[in-house]
């Protein structure tokens, strides 16, 4: 049984590989006392700087697993700045010893800071269905295993919340304007898994008020007309989704309308 949150596709490619039981956070989030019991239970999430997402923590937080295999794996696109660790200490922290905790390296799709389209010429370096088979091999095995953090990692980590504590977050509300290419499909609406969209007068409206800043919206706007507000984006006209996964497997893992 695997429990995954992804905005545009690389965690669900993984989370496919290693089980047959999926099952969305976004929307397991809806339900009140969850308690969940399986041989295994993984959680496959993306890394949102250097962290877990916040609502995948919750989402651990506020469920009770029973089970005697516990792992975490972590898609990321660059630099995973030794994540594995501190989701062991805060796992810990919450009374969860984990068995097997790891990253693997996908496409970058921190649409803020990269230009897509360069990362796609980039992404067959990853070799990612090879670690994929790796770490299945470590699942299947329940292999015990928590990634370690190598210094050029909590280094890079280091610096980023180093240079976030001096000038401030890299992007602010609202983060996202609509272009007059918006065509009122509502794909905007349909893949954001905080229910934060909605069409007014056939355009997009956010509500940041639960936005988690997956940019999941943005991704997958079939016309490119939503654009970051505040922000210059290092190239408007590409975007991403993993080339495995349909906008329909990305809705029926966010949708919440
Ligand atoms: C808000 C945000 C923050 C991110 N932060 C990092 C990061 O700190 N380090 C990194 O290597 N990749 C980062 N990424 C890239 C994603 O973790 C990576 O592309 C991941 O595989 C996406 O998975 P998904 O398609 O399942 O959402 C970030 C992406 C987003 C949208």
């Amino acid at each position: 049984m695997i429990f995954y949150f992804t905005s545009t596709g690389n965690s669900l490619y993984v989370a496919k590989h290693l089980d047959d039981e999926l099952v969305s956070i976004p929307q397991e989030l809806n339900k009140a006392n969850r308690h969940y019991k399986a041989d295994k239970i993984g959680i496959v999430c993306p890394l949102f700087e250097f962290e877990m997402p916040e609502l995948v923590k919750r989402f651990i937080r506020e469920s009770e697993f029973e089970t005697d295999y516990f792992y975490v794996v972590i898609t990321y696109g660059c630099h995973h700045g030794g994540v594995a660790e501190r989701t062991r200490d805060f796992l810990k922290s919450i009374g969860r010893d984990t068995n097997y905790i790891n990253t693997i390296i996908m496409f970058d799709n921190a649409i803020i800071v990269f230009d897509m389209d360069q990362q796609r010429s980039i992404d067959p370096e990853k070799k990612v269905d090879e670690h994929i088979a790796q770490i299945k091999a470590d699942i299947d095995a329940e292999k015990s295993f928590i990634q370690p953090a190598p210094k050029d990692e909590t280094d890079f980590y280091m610096g980023y919340t180093h240079m976030v504590k001096e000038h401030g977050p890299m992007y602010s509300f609202p983060l996202y304007r609509v272009t007059d290419a918006c065509i009122g499909c509502g794909t905007c609406t349909r893949v954001c898994p905080m229910g934060c969209v909605h069409l007014e007068d056939g355009k997009p409206v956010h509500d940041y008020t639960n936005c988690v800043n997956c940019m999941a919206c943005i991704q997958a706007c079939p016309t490119k007309a939503l654009q970051f507000a505040t922000v210059k984006e290092p190239n408007p006209n590409a975007r991403y989704r993993n080339p495995n996964i349909t906008l329909s497997e990305i809705i029926r893992a966010n949708r919440q309308n």
